[in-house]
């Protein structure tokens, strides 16, 4: 840590703003000790319909309400007040297929679509404070829908498309859902995901879904059940359907997004209407100080909350333009982005550390075939990244120049919330930190007790007071909400880990719980297990992370099957697809080790620490570190039998 922390890399300051990071103190200073006035400004940034009373709320800890009694639309500022300011003509969206197809959307194309959309869901009985799914691919209907909804006032659910049949169920059965929009199937590596079959699968185990919009992107055969399943094309509407947008509160919620916490039922993170927006309008104009002429891309998939917050709603609320990629980013060939970059002249573009390393490995032959000059700022978010990543991007996609926005976030806090501010005052760079907290947020990092920890040691990293973008609560689930994030420290708990160094920059060290970082998707380790033990063959299993080069962390299952299972040599395959097919391929175990017993605590739970720490090879000193309810006479047996099972 102490060499990277060293190095420092200054980049002239973005020459529109001519501002030092002295301008970025003085917001974030005002940001902590006058929020009414640094809020009652920012919050400017958006149209609203009738203002608010009070810019915080926060009588009723730890569910803060950001600006009162504030109306607003989230449709309407992302294409009404464009096409009524002057925007109309300007695209929106370029969107390119996998195949190289291309479809190029303004203002003005959007906001029919969105209206149309937004009669057709009207027209199917969809109303103010419904819930509706969306499992969709990376097509322009995914914004059209989230905005359609937006617009009527229905609360969506974005679940994303590379999710199983199991999976997609539970997420309508919490949202208690009552259509669903999705597609006939999605491209994905010149492969085709058939979409409406995992649909019709998961509708077998829940009974809310009324109604089902196919859009239809492969042209395969799609059941459709009749009095239940219509397609896109024949429900929107094709002439002017001008659908006024509902006022909405700022505190009614906009979305719901599941995300996988340290049990096995996903955290149905409910975000705001007015606090939500706010946030991340100024976060993305912060942190990547995009230009009115600007290109800009986010390559993250729609379904996750970087998609959300920053293909959708953010670019749409500042007027961007920005790409829509619905492709994988090594197909057809391991140039892909590069060529996009190329043909569209993309100025700024923000991905994940395991795309930049999957990219790295094929060496600097793809990136130099291609013209990257219009590129300004870099951006990458979801895990940290490791100084030798930074220093590839920086090197040979930023050609040196352009300054990397390592955003560190999550779900919860709906925007960044560490990550240097580009468009306030750019800080010297060190590669792997994200640098300095946004304005509103005021973290330190505690020990196990509650005390803040010295500098340069590692922590845990809270925040201490509320911000306009974080989420109101967990759908369902407020006792889960409180537990989760606020009871340990009484203020906001990240579950990561981080240090400060000597000069004040945060670097984030990866999560302190039982989650998983694989390719940059948030995995919880006993959504696995209960997975595993969801088949016919295992009785028991430990789920945990190997730290993998390109990945960011491998799965790795220890299962012990039932009496009588595993007699046909391919019971790994066999558990390998049913993980697949119930959660994702994204949740597909790398290694799965049959063994006859794992270790459990007297109250019958299973020591994943132990299997992993001796898996890895990495049993420390103090073993009573390793499982807090079990004495260390228990953890010492524990070391023994994962040795003796796995003969490690
Ligand atoms: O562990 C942190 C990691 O991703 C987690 C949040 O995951 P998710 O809710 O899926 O949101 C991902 C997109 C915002 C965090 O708790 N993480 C995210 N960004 C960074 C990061 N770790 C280090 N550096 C980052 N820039």
């Amino acid at each position: 840590m102490t060499e990277v922390e060293d190095e420092i890399i200054t980049l002239p300051v973005d020459e529109r703003y001519h501002t030092a990071i002295e301008s970025y103190k003085k917001a974030y200073k005002e940001s902590l000790e006058q929020p009414e006035t640094f809020w009652s400004r920012e919050a400017g940034i958006i149209d609203w319909f009738k203002k608010w009373d009070k810019v915080l709320d926060d009588s009723n800890p730890p569910f803060f309400r950001w600006f009162v009694n504030g109306k607003l639309n989230a449709s309407y500022n992302a294409v009404d007040r464009h096409v009524l300011g002057g925007k109309r003509n300007k695209v929106a969206y370029i969107w390119v297929a996998e195949n190289g197809d291309e479809k190029i959307v303004s203002y003005d194309g959007l906001y029919y679509r969105v209206n149309n959309f937004a009669k057709a869901l009207l027209d199917m009985g969809i109303k103010r404070g419904d819930r509706i799914i969306l499992y969709m691919p990376m097509i322009l209907e995914a914004p059209v829908a989230m905005l359609a909804a937006a617009r009527i006032g229905a609360t969506f659910s974005f679940v994303f498309a590379g999710f199983g049949a199991s999976a997609l169920a539970e997420r309508i059965n919490d949202s208690q859902a009552t259509l669903v929009v999705t597609a006939d199937g999605s491209f994905r590596a010149g492969k085709i995901v058939k979409l409406k079959e995992i649909v019709d699968e998961a509708l077998t185990m829940s009974s809310t879904v009324k109604t089902v919009v196919v859009v239809k992107r492969t042209g395969i055969d799609a059941p459709m059940q009749e009095g239940r399943d219509v397609w896109w094309d024949d429900v929107i509407g094709h002439g002017s359907n001008y659908v006024k947008p509902e006022e909405m509160d700022a505190n009614d919620p906009l979305y719901i997004l599941y995300t996988s916490g340290t049990t096995g039922k996903p955290k149905g993170v409910v975000h705001s209407t007015g606090g939500y927006s706010v946030w991340i309008a100024n976060t993305l104009k912060w942190a990547f100080n995009p230009g009115d002429d600007d290109r800009w891309w986010c390559a993250a998939d729609i379904g996750w909350v970087t998609g959300h917050s920053y293909i959708v709603f953010a670019p749409l609320f500042l007027g961007l333009t920005s790409i829509l990629y619905e492709g994988a980013i090594t197909y057809p060939a391991p140039d892909r982005l590069w060529e996009i970059i190329e043909k569209y002249r993309v100025n700024m573009l923000y991905t994940s550390p395991t795309a930049i390393r999957t990219l790295m490995r094929y060496g600097t032959k793809y990136p130099k075939m291609h013209d990257l000059s219009t590129l300004k700022v870099l951006g990458t978010v979801g895990e940290p990244i490791n100084p030798a990543a930074w220093k590839w991007y920086f090197e040979n996609i930023g050609d040196s120049k352009t300054p990397i926005i390592d955003t560190y976030w999550q779900t919860e806090t709906g925007g960044f919330v560490i990550s240097p501010s580009n468009g306030l005052g750019l800080p010297p760079l060190k590669p792997g930190s994200a640098t300095f907290p946004v304005p509103g947020i005021d973290p330190t990092i505690l020990d196990e007790s509650g005390k803040e920890v010295k500098t340069g040691q590692k922590g845990f990293l809270v925040f201490k007071k509320p911000w306009p973008g974080m989420f109101m609560t967990l759908n369902n689930d407020p006792e889960r909400y409180k537990e989760v994030y606020f009871k340990k420290y009484g203020m906001y708990y990240t579950g990561d880990y981080a240090v400060n160094d000597h000069d004040g920059y945060f670097w984030l060290l990866g999560r302190a719980d039982e989650v998983l970082k694989v390719s940059g998707h948030r995995l919880g380790t006993i959504e696995i297990e209960d997975a595993l033990i969801s088949s016919n063959e295992v009785a028991e299993s430990a789920v945990f992370g190997r730290p993998h080069e390109v990945k960011g962390d491998a799965i790795i299952a220890f299962v012990v099957l039932k009496e009588g299972e595993g007699g046909d040599g391919d019971i790994v395959s066999k558990l390998r697809n049913h993980v697949r097919e119930t959660l994702g391929p994204i949740y597909t175990p790398d290694e799965i080790h049959i063994v006859g017993a794992l270790p459990k605590t007297r109250s019958g739970k299973i020591m994943r620490r132990v299997v992993r720490a001796v898996f890895l090879n990495q049993v420390p000193g103090d073993i009573s570190t390793l499982e807090n309810s079990a004495s260390v006479d228990e953890i010492k047996s524990a070391i023994e039998l994962v040795k003796r099972e796995t003969s490690l």
